[in-house]
């Protein structure tokens, strides 16, 4: 019951809930119904959880705690470490002691007596009697082949009958009374002691959640075992008659000593012993031989050379008798490698285990004392070394939050037939209608929309992805509306290490901010990760820009693209980026008061600007009004980006109850409908140019070829050419002004930083001997420093802050798999921030960039242009841009802190935003004549 109120557990709580109600409605019988079914829940969902582990060993463990229990898939260390086998109960004093389930010094004490009996020299002596009794068995099959040599056996019963045999002759020295029968008393015995002919049912499912009933599953006391016991007490005692009770052996099985009896071994411990070596060794052997004996009617071939091999070995040993000497490893290491490869397939004991002794921790795992640990030994052999692997990337979560959140996952399936818990809950639901329709009906919706919003839940942790915890119902962001979400990245990075999960609403994606993962995932695996997920803006328009294309539609339309972006293209651009950037600062100086100072808005000036310099590349035109910052497209833009907007609860909503987003704002409004029809009207009236200096041509010859049949067959329209020329607007001014506005607030923090910016390119200038900026002034060999400026602003802001791709096609790496339709987040900030490739990552270090650092960094740390063959296919633009602005902003001002300057940041899901940057602008030439 306390379970069920416990905090942690909402499962348990939910319930809780529902009997409160019940309790105040309903009768007393219906009362206790309710009580007994609540705790009895209470008491199934107390001990679930699913563990992933990785050890040092490069393995991975996959365990399954039930009841107490971990079933694990791989293991080395710990069965080792851990301590003794679980206490068993079989209901009979005997079995009760053998050996496997003793614990503590009674175990090691008794192990080491027993250690005589499986010494090289006795092993050589007990060979003879086990080759004698296999060419004896051989012999005895042959006899009862029909006249064509051949003979139906049931291997397990053949195999089983000479097992049983075989140990009583090595174990007690007799033969069994009509021991080739296979259906001899003894061997019948065993196989009936052993439940050979039982399987686990449902009776036996339940008493593992509910114990009372394993009082009503069979146990070991019955005829068979009281039958061994027996025959086994009177041969032991009838040997130490013959014997006087004096072997060879100081520790014999049949010692009364003080420290024997101390230790608690008495006759049925002896005898259990003796049994055990049955147990232990005639079920197992029999297993594998006959999986062996299945493999090599699978496999003539391996036959063959097993024929062939033992031949050999007889000839050279001039005998035909198989002997312990045969079978060395020297001589028959194909036979030898069939066994092993038949108990790697088959081993018999599939869960060896351990119960924890004293309380255990490896790598932000802990056992706690008292549980149960099993080897899934199965699992285990059949691990591929591919995909497997400590990665030191991933965080070990620790037992307990693994504990609360399989819990809280179980929710998730409970509508599901397969789900008894659920059912069983839904059950309940049902009652509660019958006596009550109303809150019946209220529940089960309640409980409905609550088990969809979790539907996901546990799914990235199958995947052993460590994940950001989830709330009840509201995934793992529940405050996203509050959450500046690239400082929450840096912070999960250094949390989690380079991967984590979390569940956005009900949808679970990764994130990833490890080089290693985003080049595969960016560069490397690109088959897998072809795709971002698919957009939808409320506009036919701008559903076609080329960042949501999905396929081969996306990859013809960025070939087709390609010519915008060439070198001689960029070239030609150049020199009307360069006439722009020196209007835009005769702009800003023409505005400065009588010390030549302006204080300004950094984004709202940049994004007018670069909106204006967009229009001119892009397609050619200068815009109305142009200088003017509130200029009627600049403003469509900043609405149509939403700059205005923050997320907010609404929208956190809908991400775990996607019926709310209705309610969302989405892009068809008024401004996107004016950019639209803007530039449909200048694309479709222009007419081919040669050597334009903009994108407009490649765009209008585009827009010429919509009626082909190649571009029908792949759905490129006229909005899907339209949608380009938005995009570039979209893509580029947006992301450039916040590059440029971060720029200006380093440089107002880092005077320093502007003394070297211009001195820089004053030299250049004088060098090329004019006062004119331009593409060659602005070479890396020439502004070096002004080039590393604008590096470190873009490393330290990434304006698009999780580029992302969706998983087109499962994939799987060092023991992290993502499923596909999984959306994967390079965690831009974060990754921009790895401590191993920038010491001290927060501060403006120019210099990590300049030429002779540059080298040695990590390429996969820097992010903020993507990757792979989907990265910003305006990289070079943007560079050429940037360059050219910070070469003139440092010819002709000074950046100066004002006492309002301050980066406030929004809570937006996309591109940084942040509320207004100021600071002022100090004209250089002013300046020089104030000092
Ligand atoms: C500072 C300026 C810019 C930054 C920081 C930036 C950053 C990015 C990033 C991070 C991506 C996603 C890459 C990926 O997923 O691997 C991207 C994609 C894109 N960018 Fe840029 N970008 C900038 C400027 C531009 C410019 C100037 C243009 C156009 C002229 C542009 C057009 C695009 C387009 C069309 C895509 C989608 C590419 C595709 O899906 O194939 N970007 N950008």
């Amino acid at each position: 019951m306390i379970g069920s109120s416990d905090p942690k557990n909402p499962k348990g709580l939910v319930l809780f809930d529902f009997n409160i109600i019940y309790l105040s409605i309903q009768s007393i019988s219906g009362i206790l119904q309710w009580l007994s079914s609540s705790c009895a829940l209470a008491r199934l969902g107390e001990n679930m959880a699913f563990l992933k582990l990785v050890d040092s060993c490069e393995q991975i463990f996959t365990l399954l705690l039930f009841k107490k229990n971990l079933k694990m898939a791989n293991i080395r260390s710990i069965m080792s470490t851990l301590g003794t086998e679980k206490k068993a109960e079989f209901g009979s004093d005997v079995l009760n002691e053998v050996l496997d389930y003793l614990a503590g010094e009674k175990w090691s004490k008794l192990r080491h007596y027993l250690s005589p009996l499986f010494t090289t020299a006795k092993l050589k002596q007990m060979s003879d009697v086990m080759s004698g009794s296999t060419s004896e068995f051989m012999n005895d099959l042959k006899s009862e082949c029909d006249e064509n040599g051949r003979l139906k056996i049931d291997c397990r019963k053949r195999i089983s009958t000479w097992l049983i045999d075989l140990f009583a002759l090595t174990t007690l020295g007799i033969r069994l009374e009509n021991a080739k029968n296979p259906d001899n008393k003894f061997a019948e015995a065993f196989r009936e002691m052993m439940g050979e002919k039982d399987e686990y049912n449902l009776l036996y499912s339940l008493s593992l959640s509910f114990p009372f009933l394993s009082r009503f599953a069979p146990t070991f006391n019955d005829q068979p075992t009281k039958l061994i016991e027996s025959t086994f007490r009177q041969i032991i005692s009838s040997r130490k008659q013959q014997t006087g009770g004096v072997t060879q052996n100081s520790k014999d099985f049949l010692d009364h000593t003080k420290e024997f009896k101390d230790l608690g071994i008495g006759e049925n411990t002896i005898i259990a012993q003796a049994i055990n070596f049955f147990l232990g060794g005639y079920d197992t052997s029999t297993t594998t031989l006959s999986h062996l004996l299945l493999a090599l009617a699978d496999n003539p071939e391996c036959q063959e050379k097993m024929h062939d091999e033992i031949m050999s070995v007889l000839k050279r040993q001039g005998n035909s008798e198989i002997n312990h000497d045969t079978i060395h490893e020297s001589n028959i290491p194909y036979i030898q490698a069939c066994i092993y490869e038949s108990l790697r397939l088959a081993p018999p004991f599939t869960r060896p285990e351990r119960i924890c002794t004293k309380d255990w921790s490896y790598k932000g795992y802990s056992i706690k004392k008292g549980t149960h640990v099993m080897l899934a030994s199965w699992a285990a052999n059949r691990t591929s070394r591919e995909g497997v692997g400590h990665n030191k990337l991933m965080p070990m979560p620790s037992y307990h939050s693994f504990f609360e959140m399989e819990v809280l996952g179980s929710i998730r399936g409970l509508l599901n037939p397969k789900n008894p818990q659920g059912l069983l809950l839904f059950g309940t639901l049902i009652t509660l209608s019958v006596f009550n329709p109303f809150l019946g009906i209220f529940a089960m919706a309640i409980t409905i929309v609550l088990a969809q919003a979790r539907e996901n839940y546990g799914v990235l942790e199958a995947c052993g992805i460590p994940v950001v915890k989830p709330t009840l119902f509201l995934g793992s962001e529940s405050n996203l509306h509050k959450t500046v979400v690239h400082f929450a990245d840096v912070e999960r990075y250094k949390k989690f290490g380079g991967i984590w999960g979390s569940y956005v609403g009900r949808i679970p994606e990764v994130y990833i901010a490890d080089p290693e993962l985003i080049r595969l995932i960016f560069v490397k695996d690109f088959v897998h990760f072809g795709d971002r997920k698919e957009a939808d803006f409320g506009s036919e328009v701008l559903n076609e820009i080329l960042d949501y294309l999905p396929g081969e539609k996306w990859s013809k339309l960025r070939h087709y693209l390609s010519p915008l972006f060439t070198t001689a293209k960029l070239k030609q651009m150049s020199d009307v980026m360069a006439e722009s950037a020196t209007e835009f600062m005769d702009d800003l100086k023409s505005e400065c008061d009588e010390k030549g100072q302006l204080k300004i808005d950094c984004r709202k000036r940049l994004s007018a600007w670069l909106i204006d310099l967009f229009a001119r590349t892009t397609l050619g035109i200068r815009l109305e009004d142009a200088k003017n910052p509130d200029n009627k497209f600049a403003e469509a833009f900043r609405e149509m980006m939403g700059e205005k907007d923050e997320y907010n609860l609404l929208y956190t909503l809908s991400l775990s109850f996607p019926f709310l987003s209705r309610f969302a704002p989405t892009f068809i409004d008024e401004p996107t409908k004016l950019i639209e029809s803007t530039l449909r009207q200048i694309i479709s009236s222009r007419k081919k140019q040669q050597n334009s200096k903009d994108f407009l041509d490649v765009l209008v010859d585009l827009w010429g070829r919509v009626n082909t049949k190649e571009f029908k067959d792949l759905g490129l329209t006229e909005n899907t050419i339209l949608a380009q020329a938005i995009d570039f607007f979209l893509g580029g001014y947006e992301t450039s002004s916040t590059v440029l506005s971060h720029l200006l607030l380093a440089l107002a923090e880092n005077p320093d930083c502007q003394e070297k910016m211009h001195e820089e390119i004053m030299s250049v200038l004088k060098r090329q001997g004019n006062a004119e900026i331009n593409h060659d002034s602005i070479h890396e060999s020439e502004v070096p420093y002004i080039q590393a400026c604008i590096y470190e602003s873009l490393r330290l802001a990434p304006s698009i802050f999780r580029p992302e791709r969706i998983c087109t096609k499962d994939w799987n790496y060092k023991g992290y798999s993502i499923k596909k339709g999984t959306r994967v987040m390079l965690a831009a900030w974060a990754a921009n921030r790895n401590p191993e490739v920038y010491p001290d990552p927060e501060a403006f270090k120019p210099e990590r960039f300049l030429p002779g650092n540059k080298g040695s960094l990590e390429s996969y740390a820097f992010t903020s242009f993507g990757f792979g063959p989907r990265n910003c296919i305006g990289m070079r633009f943007a560079y050429e841009n940037l360059k050219l602005f910070a070469a003139n902003l440092a010819k002709e001002f000074r950046v100066v802190k004002r006492a309002d300057t301050e980066m406030k940041y929004k809570k937006c899901l996309l591109l940084v935003g942040f509320s207004p940057l100021y600071v002022d602008l100090q004209a250089e030439a002013q300046r020089e004549k104030l000092d």
